[in-house]
């Protein structure tokens, strides 16, 4: 058998394969990455030359550079942040809501608005074996897979607004074949395939403690999606932005796969974003307790931004307000309007990366696959809302817990799917409950 690596738009065979195997040892060793030379010795002709691929592609500058920054601390001023104000539905008049629901409706009707599911993450936490969307939750008589939760919600847009609400769902390397394929043997769930797109975010590589490169289960350097703070430059290099904009879209929800009471054709986020001529406007909930694992938005030198649940200081986190509220408790649910411009403008800035501490599994020297117990390497994520800090006008608005918030992290205990149906089966059972309470009111 011939083994090859591919050189341009051309292959290189065989004997050949000595002179790329010397070029990528040398790499290697200026690099002081001489412990992938040792692994690929004792692999198969096949993955070592796959091996040999990916060192020719990578920039061992940006290697460094990403190592570098796990060597820095991002300290978090607390006396610089503030608490953000909320715009509190419970404030606001019969009157001014029906007014913002009227323009909201409006411009969904109008065609004004897109939705982005951000599906691009492993779930790991989750432990299942493929897409997070593909997850089947015990609700409804089958059962519902999370993708399928998402589609019920734009037919039942149709239903009210009479139009198909285009929706974009960003996969990963690691899972948009998957992604696809699963949406063809479920035919779309019923809505009209050309209005589901597809695109994908990038990943980057994963580095040890001590900068080194890994080589993963896959037998190949591992790397690993980077965040759902690619959406920006992904929606532009693949053309999205562009045909939002020849659609005419000028809104685009962007909500995450794991919260199954996303509002998702939010018209009432829609109306207050539009009348107030805001670039971003975002759904919250609030935070339950210091130690809940949810990013947190504030205010830093006017600004705002999230702190993340994983860069929060222990002090910030219990520090309470006047009014006996957590200090920092509007809670980011991943429920973000961005206008079209708004997302022109991320698309542009170049956001740093946070770092994760995981424990990824990997090839020894002797070739021995070793599943760590501890954290043994480092991921690099981009923030979605790291881009919060360049625009002025962003509404918050502050939603409530029982009906717009219910993730599916983990497999048991907090935020598992046994929570999520509980919170579910009680939403739907409270819309139930208003129907009846209208029909006999009407009656
Ligand atoms: C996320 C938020 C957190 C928020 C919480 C609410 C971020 C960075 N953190 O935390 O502030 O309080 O949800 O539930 O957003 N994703 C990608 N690509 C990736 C990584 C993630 O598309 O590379 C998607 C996931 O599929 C998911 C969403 O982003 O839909 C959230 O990602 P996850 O990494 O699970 O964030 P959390 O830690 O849950």
């Amino acid at each position: 058998m011939v083994y090859y690596v591919r050189k341009g738009n051309s292959f290189l065979r065989g004997k050949k394969m000595n002179n790329i195997y010397k070029k990528t040892d040398d790499i290697l060793k200026k690099n002081n990455q001489e412990h992938i030379i040792s692994i690929m010795n004792n692999l198969s002709e096949e993955k070592k030359a796959a091996i040999a691929q990916q060192i020719l592609d990578l920039d061992f500058k940006e290697i460094k550079k990403l190592y570098a920054s796990t060597q820095k601390s991002k300290d978090i001023v607390i006396d610089k942040i503030d608490r953000i104000d909320p715009i509190n539905p419970e404030k606001l008049t019969e009157a001014e809501i029906q007014e913002y629901l009227k323009i909201g409706k409006k411009a969904i009707r109008s065609k004004k608005l897109a939705v982005t599911i951000m599906a691009g993450g492993q779930g790991t936490r989750l432990g299942h074996d493929g897409p997070k969307g593909t997850f089947k939750l015990d609700i409804g008589e089958n059962g519902k897979y999370l993708f399928e939760i998402v589609i019920d919600k734009l037919r039942r847009a149709k239903k009210k607004y009479g139009i198909y609400i285009p929706c974009y769902i960003m996969t990963s390397e690691e899972n948009n074949a998957a992604t696809k394929k699963f949406f063809e043997l479920m035919n779309y769930f019923g809505y009209p395939k050309k209005y589901i797109r597809f695109f994908t975010q990038s990943s980057t590589l994963v580095l040890s403690e001590e900068g080194k490169l890994v080589i993963g289960e896959n037998y190949l350097i591992q790397t690993s999606s980077s965040g759902n703070g690619e959406i920006f430059k992904s929606m532009k290099e693949q053309g999205i932005l562009k045909e939002m904009k020849k659609q005419g879209t000028e809104w685009v929800l962007i909500g995450s796969i794991d919260n199954i009471l996303l509002h998702l054709v939010d018209s009432l986020l829609l109306g207050i974003a539009i009348k107030g001529d805001k670039d971003i406007a975002a759904r919250t909930v609030q935070k339950t307790n210091p130690e809940e694992n949810v990013g947190v938005y504030c205010k830093q030198d006017g600004k705002v931004r999230i702190i993340e649940y994983t860069e929060m200081p222990k002090e910030l986190a219990e520090k309470k307000a006047e009014n006996g509220e957590l200090f920092l408790c509007e809670t980011n649910i991943a429920c973000n309007l961005f206008s079209v411009n708004a997302l022109e403008k991320a698309s542009e800035q170049s956001l740093g990366f946070h770092l994760a501490h995981k424990k990824v599994t990997f090839l020894d020297e002797n070739g021995i696959l070793v599943r760590p117990d501890k954290p043994n390497c480092y991921k690099f994520e981009r923030f979605m809302f790291d881009v919060f800090p360049s625009f002025n006008d962003i509404a918050i608005l502050r939603g409530n817990r029982q009906t717009d918030f219910a993730p599916i992290k983990n497999a048991e205990g907090e935020d598992s799917p046994e929570t999520a149906k509980k919170l579910y089966l009680e939403y739907i059972k409270n819309i139930e409950n208003k129907y009846k309470r209208r029909n006999q009111n009407g009656k």
